[in-house]
This record gives C-alpha cells, structure tokens and sequence, in this order.
C-alpha cells in the first residue's frame, strides 16, 4: 500500500502529463473530428481537465465506463464503436511501458476495444505517470491480460502453463461472485510473465493461436505513435508523433 505522499506524488504526476497532454492535443490535433478514448483512471482525467477539446468531436468509447463519464461530463456525442471505420486520433493510458515503447494495457478489462480502436486509428497517444515507465527492453513487470470465449476457459489456461511463458489466472469480480466478464461478454485470464520478454509481438501472436484467446494487453510497438509519461516535476515525450496504421 503506498504511503499518503507516495501516492501523492504520483497524482502529481498524471496530473503534469495530463496538462501536458491537453496542451498538446489543441496544438497538434485541433482538426481531429473522430476521436478514440481509451479507459481508466488517467484518461478520465485528461477528459475532465480538458473536457473542451472534446466537445463537438465524435467519440468513439472503449467501454461503458468511459462512455459513461462522458456522458456524465456533458458529452453527448459518443458512438458504436461498431459504426465507426477510421479513427484520426486515439487516446489512452496503459500499464506498463518499455524502453522500446511496447506496452501492457488491460487492468481495467477493456484492452479487446481499446485495441480495436487504436488499430484503426491515425495516431494513437498514451498518457501515463512515471511508475509506469520502465525504459526496459523488455515487459515483465505486468500481467498481460488475456480475453477469452468463457466456454474454453480451462482449455486456455491449461495452454497457457503448457506453453510455460507465466502462470494463468482467472480473474475475479470484487463486486460479484465468479469470474469478471468484460464488455464483451468474455472472461479474462491474466498471465504474470516468469521471466522478461524481448518480443513482445512475438508472444502476442503466439497466444493469438491458443483456441479460445480472442485478444491480448500487448500492444506492440506499432500501435504506439507518442507516450506522454508525467513525472513529478514535468513531463518526458517519447514516441515518433505520427504514424500509420498495424
Ligand atoms: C484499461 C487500461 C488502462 O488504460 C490502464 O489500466 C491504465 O489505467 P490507469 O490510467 O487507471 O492507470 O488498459 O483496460
């Protein structure tokens, strides 16, 4: 448990990359009509404190969480993401970030859509403090969450031991008994890596061939155009700005 000032600082922080962030996306985004917005704690603030640059866009949610804040901000303009083909900007936070700027994303359960946005989208921003930087070449320090069809469950995690990369665990509802079901329906395993990956695409694609896994929280480098990471005393840029798409 982190201590009052620990977690000062890091609200601080998120607080530094999300100005950062805000001032950012008037300079460089001011035209962007279609908008993707991940979830969690981060870009929820960035919505609030910024809540004008969202206005007038269509925004396009990742979960019924964010939709909901959006909703609660006065923001009315959200639709299906279903209905949606290209997307000019993407934002997002994430869980941990490389060196190499191949990110795990997934501890609120919304990586499935998170990253059916950010695929179709023209540039994909992530916001995120400092803990969440490693500047590694590898992941490690994360779970990866892995989303998969509820009927083949134990078929899944006895692949995924049998495969020997972590060790599975279902995930848990703490407001309901069983299993959490994400937005889709689906339950979520989440794999704790037994030693660092230095491909993280690789290891993607490797569980991708698992009957039952629909999708992972790896979001490899090439979904990734800038990460805003806010330290307690400023903000670090990293990332290339633009870029096309997967
Ligand atoms: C949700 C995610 C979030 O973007 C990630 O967990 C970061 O959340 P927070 O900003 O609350 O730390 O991947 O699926």
């Amino acid at each position: 448990m982190l201590d009052m000032d620990a977690s000062s600082i890091i609200e601080q922080a998120k607080l530094n990359a999300c100005d950062y962030a805000c001032r950012h996306l008037y300079d460089k985004y001011g035209d962007a009509l279609v908008v993707g917005v991940g979830t969690g704690s981060t870009v929820k603030l960035l919505i609030t404190k910024c809540r004008d640059f969202f206005t007038k866009r269509v925004l396009v949610p990742s979960s019924h969480d964010t939709l909901l804040h959006l909703v609660s901000l006065g923001l009315n303009t959200a639709v299906d993401p279903a209905g949606v083909d290209d997307i000019d900007l993407y934002i997002d936070g994430a869980d941990e970030v490389s060196g190499k700027l191949d990110l795990v994303k997934g501890r609120g359960g919304a990586f499935l859509r998170e990253k059916s946005l950010a695929v179709r989208s023209r540039v994909r921003m992530y916001v995120v403090d400092y803990t969440k930087y490693t500047g590694l070449n590898h992941i490690y320090v994360k779970p990866i969450p892995i989303e998969v069809v509820p009927v083949s469950v134990k078929y899944v995690i006895r692949k995924l031991q049998e495969l020997g990369y972590g060790e599975p665990l279902l995930r848990m509802g703490t407001g309901k008994d069983g299993p959490v079901v994400s937005d889709n329906g689906n339950f979520i395993v989440d794999y704790r890596l037994l030693k660092p990956v230095e491909d993280p695409l690789s290891l993607h694609n490797t569980l991708k061939l698992v009957h039952g896994v629909i999708e992972t929280g790896i979001f490899p480098s090439n979904l990734v155009d800038i990460v805003v990471v806010g330290e307690p005393a400023g903000v670090r840029v990293l990332g290339k700005n633009t870029g096309g798409r997967e």
